[in-house]
């Protein structure tokens, strides 16, 4: 099919880079392309689950902390946050940074941001809420920030972990460029038993499953994509070397679907890889850190030692 004469609503950024994953020889799909309005919802879902332990350990860190984080400049200024989805975590920092003049929440998902922003502007009606729909990994340097007022970069939910170590680096590199005198608040999610990463990333209920198999729902609704669901199923493995968690939509056949008027074949038992979640030791964080242009303050963490929230500083 032409796609100059497609019914779908395209965006060709978009369909352009979801070719040139289907057409790599390990087929993959980025990870940001999973925030769709029902990606987003799923995902609030997941982070409700008892399997799913990284938002209720990083809530805890937060509320333990938020009152130290008062030390940083940027809690009497402006707060950026990144990837900042329902902005639930974000309401722990809000009641402690009384005098916080600037909430200014980046995310790629633009109806659940509105929807996030709106319910922060009603819960704290003397901040200025300034929402902005992009891609972070794109240029940070016209984010709409008053030069007067200091920032602290909110960073949670270990979503710097979604990137591979070369890509975080860049992307804190990039921060540090467009907010050179800020500091940083970034939750890491720390390497742990297998088996309660593999429970939290395939949990019993299939939400994530469903989080995961959305994303070809959502090539079949916006690009017209043929994918049959029933034949792709979610796998979540556990990569020891580099130390992550892998999502993966395996064919369960061998099959061939078309998308953007072009063909893509599966063989049985091929792989999408849609998502990679490090898992960073304290170690491992700091290097990242320290290659994209950021020096550790410190680091606060839960008894069980599963989840890390560091400030860093620009060095
Ligand atoms: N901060 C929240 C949400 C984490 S989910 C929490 O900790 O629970 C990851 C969030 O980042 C989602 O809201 C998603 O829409 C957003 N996101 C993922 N990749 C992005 C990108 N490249 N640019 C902007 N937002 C992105
Ligand atoms: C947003 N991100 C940090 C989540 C994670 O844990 O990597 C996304 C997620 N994927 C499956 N479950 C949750």
């Amino acid at each position: 099919m032409n796609k100059h004469v497609s019914s779908f609503s395209k965006d060709d950024a978009f369909e352009t880079d979801i070719l040139t994953g289907l057409k790599a020889p390990q087929k993959t799909i980025s990870s940001k392309w999973l925030y769709d309005d029902v990606g987003s919802h799923l995902f609030e879902a997941i982070t409700g689950l008892d399997a799913y332990y990284p938002t209720r350990t990083e809530l805890s860190i937060l509320e333990q902390n938020a009152k130290k984080y008062l030390r940083l400049p940027g809690a009497h200024g402006a707060m950026v946050e990144l990837g900042s989805g329902s902005s639930r975590k974000t309401n722990v920092l809000l009641s402690a940074f009384q005098d916080l003049s600037v909430y200014m929440p980046v995310d790629i998902s633009a109806n659940h941001l509105k929807e996030a922003a709106e319910k922060v502007r009603r819960a704290y009606p003397s901040l200025a809420v300034v929402p902005v729909t992009a891609d972070f990994t794109g240029p940070l340097d016209h984010l709409p920030l008053l030069p007067e007022l200091p920032v602290v970069v909110f960073f949670p939910g270990s979503t710097i972990g979604n990137f591979e170590r070369a890509e975080a680096a860049q992307l804190l590199r990039n921060i540090r460029t467009a907010m050179p005198e800020a500091t940083m608040i970034v939750g890491v999610d720390q390497p742990k038993d297998e088996a309660m990463l593999i429970e939290a990333y395939d949990d019993p209920a299939g939400v994530t499953a469903a989080f995961n198999q959305n994303l070809l729902q959502r090539l079949n609704r916006e690009l017209g994509a043929t994918f049959d669901l029933e034949t792709f199923a979610h796998e979540a493995v556990w990569n020891t070397k580099e130390s992550r968690i892998e999502m993966h939509l395996v064919s369960l056949r061998s099959q061939e679907i078309t998308i953007g008027g072009e063909r893509v074949s599966f063989r049985e038992g091929e792989t999408i890889h849609t998502e990679n979640s490090h898992k960073y030791s304290e170690e491992a964080f700091t290097e990242i850190a320290g290659q994209g242009g950021w020096r550790v303050l410190d680091r606060d963490t839960d008894e069980g030692g599963l989840f890390s929230v560091y400030t860093l500083q620009a060095v």
